[in-house]
């Protein structure tokens, strides 16, 4: 059976991460397809990145990704990490890749001393929501709100 292996992404592999990054949004029904390599480059790597990128490769070959940052969990008032991002190639799921990148993150996780590692889950995809499940997630009833555009420029506006 060919081992699967868990790395920092390099910056190389830019135009890879953006490729699945977007077949991730596309998965998930976001249009656009909003990542470019440069986009990745830029926010994914150097002293100012906004999320760390791994990938998992299967035969010397990359066939998923995982992006996370560091978050913080007031619930119980500790940092925690955020993972943003979790897929792999269609044609290589079910054969622990998803597995790896969730122990991965896990892993980094406890040894920067954090309480948790969170994430958001469409509601609709019950493929992941069962991968989850058996990983030993359990869901929290929050509903995720955001604001962009003109409306976010709007209350921007209105700051004092
Ligand atoms: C979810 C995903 C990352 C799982 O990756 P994967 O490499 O196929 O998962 P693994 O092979 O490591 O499977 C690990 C375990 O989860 C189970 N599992 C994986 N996908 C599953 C699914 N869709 N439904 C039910 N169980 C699933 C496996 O059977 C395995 O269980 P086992 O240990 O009891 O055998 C992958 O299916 C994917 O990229 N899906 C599309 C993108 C997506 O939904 N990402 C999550 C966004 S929040």
């Amino acid at each position: 059976m060919t081992t699967v292996r868990v790395r920092g992404a390099l910056p190389a592999e830019a135009a890879i991460l953006a490729e699945l990054a977007n077949d991730l949004n596309d998965h998930v029904g976001i249009r656009g397809r909003p990542f470019t390599p440069e986009r990745v480059l830029a926010d994914g790597f150097g002293p100012e990145a906004a999320f760390t990128p791994l990938v998992a490769e299967l035969g010397g070959a990359v066939v998923g990704y995982a992006f996370f940052s560091a978050g913080y969990n007031t619930d119980v008032a500790a940092r925690s990490i955020v993972l943003h991002d979790l897929f792999v190639m269609p044609a290589a799921r079910g054969r622990g890749a998803g597995y790896a990148l969730m122990a991965a993150v896990a892993a980094k996780t406890v040894r920067a001393g954090c309480v948790s590692l969170e994430w958001g889950v469409h509601t609709a995809n019950a493929g992941a929501l069962e991968f989850y499940r058996r990983l030993g997630a359990v869901a929290a009833e929050v509903r995720v709100m955001s604001v962009s555009g003109e409306r976010l420029r709007a209350l921007a506006e209105a700051a004092p």
